[in-house]
């Protein structure tokens, strides 16, 4: 576990939080299902870590936000980063917990992909030291076919087409 700045606390996701994880997909993303590189992942049941804020009243966690990750070899893919506190280092803290995990245990590479309309991601990634390395043009017709909920238009009236992967090396 990890105190992150403004009382945020970030610790790696049980097998307890999966109800949760999975409504919180549903709710976010339309499903539990993260579909990457033409591959469809069940998101709840993979390893990630969460940050939280004390609840008022009864002083339990409330998760405001959420980092979702796959290994595979010395690689992560970050499969899905939410923050429902933005603007105020969530998004930060979580990346920086998986850099941290990421340099613990001999992973040389973080990657993920981001859609072609998400420009806060693209300006949040490039900040935060990530390179852009591909663009798969047209890659959501194929991700459609998997997760029929992404919509054929995306943020700001952008037209969601390409999947754009960024990387950082460690
Ligand atoms: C991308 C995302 C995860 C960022 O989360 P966040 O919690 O807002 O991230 P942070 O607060 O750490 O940083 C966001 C900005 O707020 C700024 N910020 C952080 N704390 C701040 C504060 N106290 N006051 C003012 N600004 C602040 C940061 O400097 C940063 O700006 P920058 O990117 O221009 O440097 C969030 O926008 C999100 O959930 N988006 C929707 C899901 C998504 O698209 N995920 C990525 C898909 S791969």
């Amino acid at each position: 576990m990890s105190e992150a700045p403004s009382g945020i606390t970030i610790r790696p996701l049980t097998q307890q939080d999966r109800t949760w994880v999975a409504q919180f997909l549903d709710e976010h993303w339309k499903s539990t299902k993260i579909v990457s590189r033409g591959q469809s992942y069940y998101g709840h049941l993979l390893p990630g870590f969460v940050a939280s804020i004390p609840d008022d009243e009864t002083g339990a966690e409330e998760p405001i936000g959420l980092l979702l990750y796959r290994q595979e070899d010395s690689e992560c893919e970050v499969m899905t980063l939410d923050s429902i506190q933005r603007k105020s280092g969530v998004g930060t803290a979580l990346l920086e917990a998986m850099k941290q995990y990421a340099l613990e245990n001999g992973i040389r590479r973080l990657w993920l992909i981001t859609t072609n309309d998400n420009l806060d991601a693209l300006r949040f990634y490039q900040k935060r030291g990530w390179h852009l390395v591909t663009i798969h043009r047209d890659a959501l017709n194929e991700s459609r076919r998997l997760k029929p909920q992404i919509p054929i238009i995306g943020l700001d009236g952008i037209p969601l087409r390409d999947e754009i992967e960024l990387e950082l090396t460690l």
